[in-house]
């Protein structure tokens, strides 16, 4: 065989760092500077040298990345600095005494400085570079061996595969934390939703799941990353004398380090780090499990020592778990609106994610299958990021004896009227339609609704007593309350009972797309409203549509449009407007809008953060009225993402899919360059 020549020797030194560079751009930088097909040209052409000389291929060529052949089991790696673990505190005081400690160890009262950073909940790693080129990559393990998975960290987009910067170490070993964002994470079970594949249960064990994988191809089509933390081995180039030097190297070798690290002066600095962390954790876009506190200069580190596995100057100052087990001691079914009939979990009330939880849904009978879960059972709930308690699995190990399997209902639970089961969407709904008091009670409770009629001080509790006294047996009679007849009730003083009737009052002119969301006809949401009150311009002309000229609307199929017409062809619900409009409800009327000609026609936004000028509801009304469609979450079908102040994981999934992003100050000139009024 032949040596390479000189020139292919040097393209592709050439093409290595060309692709790495615009790769980084790319992947980590969302900023592409040449087009895909571009880029495509230059790997293949990489690919193509390395296949007919594989002797060339390098451990940091751009190749390595997609992954290889499955191995056959994982090898061990023994660490040559044992990785530590951290003790853990959860108070103030706790940290004040850490500090004291020290602070006697020390011989010293001087103020000490932190480093504090965010403990991600992710899988502890080590990557070891050797003359700058990343060589093994391997798990923590139980702190003295761990497993080589050199293989699946290559994948790792965020993880150089050569140092770049000046004053390598000859040889360094790098420790962090690879993680998957939040965005990354649901993205992924979508995807695994979609082709049937597993979900995981929450970001950690897809991390974990996902580095455990024989075969790096899959591990490259997952979203890992990575925050590095310390070193290990140093040997060879400059010795840091603090931690906060040490991450600046990091960052300038081209190491991912976590921005939102901090150094704080003595412990209440330290202590006020771990509160402001604790409020963006929802805003994060990856999962946090508290906030580690290390003594910042290593000679003081040095002196401190350790304890049998944990050093003396670090500490895990924890936040409240967003997992947590308890006992499911009972599943009801509640009936929602429009009768669909929703198992939920009554447990025993347990502090998770900063909140005490008694209730999660099951969401359908297909969940509780997949589940397995019975009556009596310890099940672990999970509460993270704003979302909703979730029930995500069952420790069967703890299953007592007795416990009880769960059955789906066979009449309504509130009415005993019959079920339909609606195979394809695994859904039980109760066929009792108004005359089921649950579906009364909600068809009122989303009448009176902000995005509806936005009847202030008509809650939840009070409709519901409404409901019980038979006071209100429709929504129409909402308008026929008086001062007498609330302030007869439970908790209700003269003084609400009056600002209640004038919100009842107020509420007899909205725009015509409230009132008809208000209406609750199934599958007719704000947007559908919208789109309806556009198009007719009227409520006449919406209740005499045919099927037909419904369904010339866009977003409207004809499913939805047999929902709209089979709501006005029932006589009951015809009576019910007509008592609305006969107690004066007036909706705001207009004259019917070509939905092509309206200059938003046809894109898609979504709003998330807070504004400053306005709540997220009405810039959503602002949008629709300009054609928009807003969506609730962030797809790959997203055009605009407005993001106000504390925008979350929505904003990082936009940015993730590179969809564009306007701020509040944009977003309000594009209303006013349409003569939005705000
Ligand atoms: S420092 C002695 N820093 O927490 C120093 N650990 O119980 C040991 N972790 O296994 C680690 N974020 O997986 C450190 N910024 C951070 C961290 C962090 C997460 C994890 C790590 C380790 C565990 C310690």
């Amino acid at each position: 065989m032949s040596a390479p020549p000189k020139e292919v020797i040097s393209e592709l030194e050439a093409l290595c760092q060309t692709v790495e560079h615009h790769s980084r751009l790319y992947y980590r930088d969302d900023k592409p500077e040449i087009p895909d097909q571009e880029y495509d040209r230059l790997f293949d052409r990489l690919l193509e040298i390395e296949k007919q000389w594989p002797e060339l291929i390098t451990p940091d060529s751009p190749s390595q990345r997609v992954g290889s052949e499955p191995l056959s089991g994982f090898v061990q790696v023994v660490h040559e600095l044992p990785m530590l673990s951290l003790d853990k505190i959860v108070s103030f005081e706790e940290l004040q005494r850490f500090e004291a400690r020290i602070q006697k160890r020390l011989e010293s009262e001087a103020d000490i400085s932190y480093s504090c950073e965010p403990k991600v909940d992710g899988v502890a790693v080590s990557l070891l570079y050797e003359e700058g080129v990343l060589i093994r990559g391997a798990t923590r393990g139980d702190g003295a061996i761990g497993e080589d998975i050199t293989h699946n960290v290559k994948t790792i987009r965020d993880i150089p595969l050569r140092l770049s910067g000046k004053q390598i170490p000859r040889r360094l070993e790098v420790r962090g934390e690879i993680f998957m964002t939040r965005a990354g994470f649901l993205i992924m079970n979508e995807k695994a939703i979609e082709s049937g594949d597993k979900v995981f249960v929450n970001p950690r064990n897809a991390a974990a799941g996902t580095l455990r994988q024989l075969d790096s191809r899959i591990t490259a089509r997952r979203p890992l990353t990575m925050f590095c933390y310390s070193h290990g081995v140093l040997e060879g180039g400059e010795q840091p004398s603090t931690l906060s030097e040490v991450f600046e190297c990091f960052d300038h070798w081209g190491l991912p380090v976590n921005p939102a690290r901090h150094v704080c002066k003595g412990v209440h600095a330290s202590y006020d780090y771990c509160q402001d962390l604790l409020k963006q954790r929802d805003h994060l876009d990856y999962e946090i499990d508290g906030a580690v506190i290390k003594v910042n200069r290593f000679e003081l580190q040095d002196s401190l020592g350790m304890n049998a596995r944990t050093p003396r100057w670090a500490m895990a100052y924890k936040f409240p778990a967003e997992e947590v087990a308890t006992v499911l001691n009972d599943v009801e079914f509640q009936v929602g609106r429009t009768g669909t009939i929703t198992p939920v979990a009554r447990l025993e009330p347990v502090f998770v994610g900063g909140v005490t939880v008694s209730n999660a849904t099951l969401h359908n009978m297909d969940e509780v299958e997949r589940l397995g879960v019975r009556i009596s059972d310890t099940v672990v709930v999970r509460r993270a990021g704003d979302v909703i308690p979730k029930i995500v699995s069952v420790v069967k190990s703890a299953r007592k004896k007795g416990a009880r399997n769960i059955s789906a209902p066979d009449k309504c639970p509130i009415c005993r009227s019959d079920i339909e089961h609606n195979e394809e969407e695994v859904l039980m709904r109760c066929t009792g339609g108004l005359f089921c008091r649950a579906q009364r009670t909600q068809s009122i409770i989303h009448f009176a609704s902000r995005p509806a009629m936005d009847i202030d001080g008509l809650g939840i509790k009070l409709i519901e007593q409404l409901v019980d006294r038979e006071i209100l047996k429709s929504v129409a009679d909402i308008y026929s309350l008086d001062v007498d007849t609330l302030s007869n009730l439970e908790r209700m003083a003269e003084k609400s009972a009056g600002n209640l009737v004038s919100a009842i009052e107020k509420s007899k002119q909205v725009p015509l797309a409230r009132v008809i969301f208000a209406l609750g006809i199934r599958e007719v949401g704000e947007a559908t409203a919208q789109s309806l009150a556009n198009a007719f311009g009227e409520l006449d002309a919406i209740i005499n549509a045919s099927a037909e000229s419904l369904e010339e609307i866009q977003d409207i199929g004809n499913i939805v449009a047999h929902h709209i017409r089979a709501f006005f062809d029932e006589n009951h619900n015809l009576e019910i407007i007509d008592k609305l409009l006969k107690a004066g409800v007036r909706p705001i009327e207009s004259a019917p809008i070509n939905k092509d000609e309206l200059p938003l026609n046809g894109r898609t936004y979504v709003v998330t953060g807070t504004l400053e000028a306005m709540g997220r509801s009405q810039a959503k009304e602002k949008l629709q009225q300009l054609g928009a469609r807003v969506a609730g979450s962030v797809s790959a079908k997203t055009d605009w993402v407005i993001a106000g102040s504390g925008a979350g994981s929505k904003l990082s999934k936009a940015e993730e899919l590179g969809i564009e992003i306007i701020d509040e100050a944009a977003f309000l000139s594009l209303l006013e360059q349409h003569d939005i009024l705000v």
